[in-house]
Order: structure tokens, then sequence, then C-alpha cells
């Protein structure tokens, strides 16, 4: 079976159910569409196609790369926002799926609680795509793969450190590094740190590379050719900010920090970022941050995703 055949209809819950061929296949696909929209190459196999985004948390970059890419490859998106939908006032997630199944070629939702994703995909007979759990970030993490790439030439060998929350970006980078053959390492403070059946499930597709959790942000960033952070505070928890700037203090990404890194490491950032918190301006705004190229890979990195799934 091709590629294209294995992925069509799929959904994408996490980077857990999709094969390192079949990331790989995403990643090479996202690279020549990519290229195509850098030379005005028109590509609309999604016309007539619509995809609806449902979003129960804020978003500038999954909304718009989503609906953006929708609308470049020939089709249209919907913005739905849980306050506006009867989801918000209680309709069942599984009556939902079922409707909307009947209207759209994709739902791509935003929310809190993985398991809710996991019921939209099960009574939906329509691709679901996780644009964002309290526990996954997939798409983020195609994007970031598809800019390692992009800047160190390839992704195997590679050491990847995260500094901060072990939280959705955390996980999904274990996975995603994991798959693809780099080296992946989280520090983060004891009370922090990622789901211990996410790390043992990310060390399960790690094959001769490691997967390290550790407190010691100095032993993470070591060699490492990327280095990474995310917000202190996810959404949800803006509550806990105070209680977090003290629990992740030492977990800054700072000049003294990024020190340790190989020479040309690069610095990558979800976004949005709080300079000053997770990572000083001079990091992120220097010369060696992709965040910004980071950012413009999720239109690519998602067009190529919704090719594969809706086409
Ligand atoms: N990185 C990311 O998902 O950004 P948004 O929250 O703006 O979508
Ligand atoms: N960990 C962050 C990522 C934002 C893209 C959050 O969940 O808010």
């Amino acid at each position: 079976m091709s590629f294209k055949e294995q992925l069509k209809g799929r959904d994408l819950l996490t980077l857990a159910d999709y094969s390192k061929a079949e990331i790989a296949y995403i990643l090479e696909l996202a690279a020549q569409i990519k290229d195509k929209q850098k030379k005005g190459i028109p590509y609309q196999p999604l016309q007539g196609k619509t995809l609806g985004m449902i979003f129960e948390k804020s978003s500038t970059r999954t909304r718009v790369s989503f609906e953006t890419g929708i609308y470049q490859l020939g089709g249209m998106g919907l913005f739905l926002s849980s306050n506006d939908i009867q989801l918000g006032r209680g309709e069942p997630i599984s009556d939902t799926a079922k409707v909307l199944s009947g209207y759209l070629d994709g739902i791509m939702i935003r929310t809190f609680a993985q398991k809710d994703v996991e019921e939209l995909a099960e009574n939906a007979s329509i691709p679901v795509i996780n644009g964002l759990t309290d526990d996954f970030h997939p798409c983020q993490v195609l994007a970031d793969l598809q800019t390692i790439q992009e800047v160190k030439g390839s992704l195997e060998g590679l050491k990847l450190a995260y500094i901060g929350d072990g939280n959705n970006m955390a996980h999904s980078l274990m996975i995603g590094s994991a798959k693809m053959g780099l080296d992946v390492a989280i520090a983060a403070p004891k009370d922090y740190q990622p789901k211990a059946e996410i790390t043992e499930l990310a060390s399960s597709f790690a094959n001769g590379t490691e997967v390290l959790v550790t407190e010691d942000a100095v032993e993470a960033v070591k060699d490492a050719d990327v280095i990474y952070a995310d917000v202190w505070a996810s959404m949800g928890q803006e509550e806990e900010q105070k209680e977090r700037e003290k629990a992740f203090a030492y977990y800054q990404v700072n000049g003294e920090l990024f020190a340790h890194a190989k020479p040309d490491a690069i610095f990558m950032h979800c976004l949005p970022a709080h300079r000053g918190e997770e990572v000083t301006a001079d990091i992120i705004d220097g010369p060696q941050s992709v965040v910004f190229q980071e950012a413009e890979n999720r239109l690519h990195a998602q067009k190529a995703l919704m090719v594969a799934l809706m086409s």
C-alpha cells in the first residue's frame, strides 16, 4: 500500500499513531508544498473540501495556518468557537461528531482533555486532527521536525533538549524525536516532569537513541543541536503563573545555559513566548533562533497533513 492510501482518512490524535516512514512522508510532502508555494505554483488538491476548526482555547498560529492552508489547497476552513456552537452548551461530543461528519471533510480541534479528541474521532467518519490538548501538540512537532530538517539537513543523530514544563510540547517532542531518530532530553523540575506513561511510550519508539528526563538543565543541554522552550504556564494554568515562576526559575534558556550546547545549536519555541521568563530576549531574538521559520512551517506541514488525510 502506498503512503497516500495508508494515510487517507486517518486521524492525527498523537504522533505515536504514525510510523517513522509515515511521518517522513508527510515531511517530504511539506517540503514540496512549501517549494511550490515559494515559486507561486498553484496546488489545489482539496478543491471543494471543508475543514471545521473547533477551538476551546485561544490560538494565533494554529487558527491562521489551518484556515489559510485549507484555502490555499482549494478548500475552505470554518472557525468554530466552542462558545458559539452547541458543544459549549453541553451537546454531546459524539452527537457533534456525527452531525459534523455529514457536512465537513475534516475536523481540527483544540481543547483540554485528550479523551475528548479521542471521543470525537471515534464518532466521526471524517479525519480528526489534534490542534493541541493538555497532553499533546502533534501539528506543532510536524512543523518543528520540518524546520530542524531544513536547518540541519537531516534529523537522525541529532540531540534535542527541551527545558521547562513537562507539558503537551514536552510529550509530543519526546514522541516525535524518538520516532525520527533524535536523542531527546527533557529538563523539568521534579513536580513538573512529563507524565511517566508518556515517557515510557516515547522510550518504546527509540531505536538506539536516548530519551532522558532529568531535573538538570545543564545535563539536558549538553552537546544539544536543538534547544527548545515553551511557556511555564500553559493555557488553562493562568492562576498558577506565580508559583510556576518560582518553580521554573532555574529552567530559563539564557546565554549561560545555551553555552553548554553545540556551538551551532538552534533555538526553537512553539510560541507564544514570554521573554524574560522561559527564554531571554537575546536568545529568542538572536542569530541562532529559528522561531519564525518554525512558525511559518506550521502552514506548510499542516497543508501536507491535510492533503495526506483529506484528499
Ligand atoms: N504554537 C501554537 O500552537 O500557537 P497558537 O497557540 O497561536 O496556535
Ligand atoms: N504549552 C502551551 C503551548 C502553546 C502552543 C499551551 O498549552 O498553552
